[in-house]
């Protein structure tokens, strides 16, 4: 698909993965739809972005009725969605047992499992559902959708049960929705990021980034949210890659902590 005058709607595209997108779809020309549960953030977005063509819904992508809402009035305002690209997702580290023997809270993991996966199929159902009803595009497609997984789904560490089981579902979604969709000429696919420099880890100590950015093989830093926004791109402009889950890690195989 072409990206000039396309729309685009990205979830948690008010930080980090979902705002480098949504800046880097902007400048090529697309029209963007910011949907996030986080209207601060989506504020200050805003204020990054060219104002014009990019708007913010607030929604919680676990919410049927909500995310319903948010995707019908985008249809509305744009005209309808070309593009949707998952990015809202959240990565608390918890052990499967306590330092005490106890076990996690089932709703720990039921929340992430939530957020990252059923949220993911969710948004993207209802874009699907949208792109499916347009006429077919000049590139002969009704519509891509990207998601975003993680290199834990293959390597999950100490702590990440949940997350990497969110993940996992992700890359397991890929193929069946590629092929669900395949009729209506929409394809599906996901990015499997390693360590990104967004907000959540700059937040970190020095010494701790440096010492993941230590990790990756070459080349050996964080990857970019820019170099994750610039796969969105491609991903979005070159028709034959569906059904993939392509990993962005500078040959990261993460350990086991
Ligand atoms: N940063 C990394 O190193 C990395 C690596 C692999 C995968 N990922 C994945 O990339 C995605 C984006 O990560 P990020 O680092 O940009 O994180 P981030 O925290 O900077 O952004 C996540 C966004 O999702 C939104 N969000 C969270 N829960 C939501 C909900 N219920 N409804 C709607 N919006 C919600 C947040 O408000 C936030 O704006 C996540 O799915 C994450 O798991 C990140």
């Amino acid at each position: 698909m072409k990206l000039v005058n396309s729309t685009a709607v990205i979830s948690g595209g008010a930080s980090g993965l979902g705002l480098a997108a949504a800046t880097y779809l902007s400048h090529v020309g697309a029209k963007v739809a910011l949907l996030d549960v986080n209207a601060e953030h989506a504020k200050q977005a805003l204020t990054l972005l060219p104002s014009q063509q990019i708007r913010f819904y607030q929604a919680d992508v676990t919410s049927d009725e909500q995310v319903c809402q948010a995707i019908n009035s985008i249809k509305n305002d744009f005209g309808g969605i070309d593009l949707c690209v998952n990015c809202a997702g959240i990565a608390p580290a918890v052990r499967v047992l306590n330092k005490s023997g106890a076990a996690c809270a089932l709703a720990d993991y039921q929340k992430v499992i939530n957020i990252n996966l059923v949220g993911t199929f969710n948004v993207a159902r209802l874009c699907a559902q949208v792109m499916a009803s347009q006429p077919l595009n000049d590139n002969g497609e009704r519509g891509v959708i990207i998601n975003t997984a993680s290199i834990a789904a293959y390597e999950g560490q100490i702590g990440q049960a949940a997350y990497a089981s969110s993940k996992a579902g992700i890359v397991g979604l890929t193929l069946p929705m590629a092929r669900d969709l395949a009729s209506s000429a929409i394809r599906v696919n996901a990015i499997a990021p390693g360590i990104m420099a967004t907000p959540l880890l700059l937040a970190m100590p020095e010494k701790v980034q440096g010492a993941l950015a230590g990790n990756v093989p070459f080349p050996q830093r964080l990857g970019e949210p820019s170099e994750f926004a610039k796969l969105v791109g491609h991903i979005a402009e070159n028709s034959y890659i569906n059904g993939e889950v392509i990993r962005l890690d500078g040959a990261l195989r993460m350990q086991p902590k």
